[in-house]
């Protein structure tokens, strides 16, 4: 269950993006609870240190636990429009950084209200249709013009990164110092059992996208 959503964050926090997080700067991590939002929320809490900020986003059922991993601040997406919520709160105290783990472009295009000039916007996760965004065909617009439409033709001045985990022993070890020193916990949304009917039911859970850390299907009783 550690792996690829520990890596992940910790690739798209410390190693992706151009400027990596440090200490005293600010976060914003949308998707929080999730299986890569719970370590991110963590790993951020342990780089920016008390004198920085962590600001996560998920639904209400998710906002104690999110706060318990570390957050200052947890905005419920459901009950406030969430680019309209951070260009009202942040754009006096704008983020170093914000990485997505849900999958937004109207946030990473509204970015400069609440982002830093030189901040970055760690894409994990991009719009699917079939989680409530826009049309595969919109989507891959939104990609193009985030990559190659120039400022001055409207493109957005934010950093974009985007990349793929990878498997790094270096990373792997760094990921379990953090959680040897209980720096870091695993959140453990539910465990299934390997047979047809638990897998198919832990399968639908994971594809929800709204489990609270990470769904283990346990091979071994
Ligand atoms: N680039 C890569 O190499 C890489 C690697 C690993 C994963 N990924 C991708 O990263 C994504 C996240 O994976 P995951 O395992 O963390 O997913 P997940 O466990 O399904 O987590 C989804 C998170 O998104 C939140 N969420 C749901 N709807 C939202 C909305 N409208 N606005 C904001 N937040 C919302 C959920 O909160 P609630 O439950 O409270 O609603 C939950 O915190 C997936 O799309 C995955 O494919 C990419």
């Amino acid at each position: 269950m550690i792996p690829t959503a520990a890596l992940t964050a910790y690739q798209f926090l410390l190693k992706y993006p151009k400027r990596k997080l440090s200490k005293g700067q600010s976060v914003f991590i949308n998707g929080a609870s999730g299986g890569v939002g719970t370590f991110a929320v963590q790993i951020a809490r342990q780089i920016v240190g008390e004198s920085g900020k962590v600001v996560g986003c998920c639904s209400a059922k998710n906002a104690d636990l999110v706060r318990r991993l570390g957050a200052d601040e947890v905005v419920d997406y459901k009950s406030v429009n969430l680019v309209e919520h951070l260009t009202q709160n942040y754009s006096n105290d704008r983020f170093d950084m914000i990485l997505d783990a849900h999958g937004n472009w109207d946030l990473y295009h509204a970015s400069p209200h609440f982002m830093k000039k030189d901040g970055d916007f760690s894409a994990v996760a991009f719009e699917e249709p079939s989680k409530g965004g826009r049309s595969a065909l919109s989507g891959f617009s939104c990609l193009l013009s985030a990559l190659f439409l120039p400022t001055w033709l409207g493109g957005t001045p934010r950093r974009l990164t985007m990349s793929v985990t990878k498997v790094v022993p270096e990373d792997l070890h760094a990921i379990g110092g953090m959680i040897e020193r209980k720096e870091m916990v695993p959140i453990l949304d539910s465990v299934w059992k390997f047979n047809d009917e638990d897998i198919k039911r832990a399968y639908e859970k994971i594809i929800s996208g709204h489990a609270a850390g990470k769904v283990v299907i346990s091979i071994r009783e």
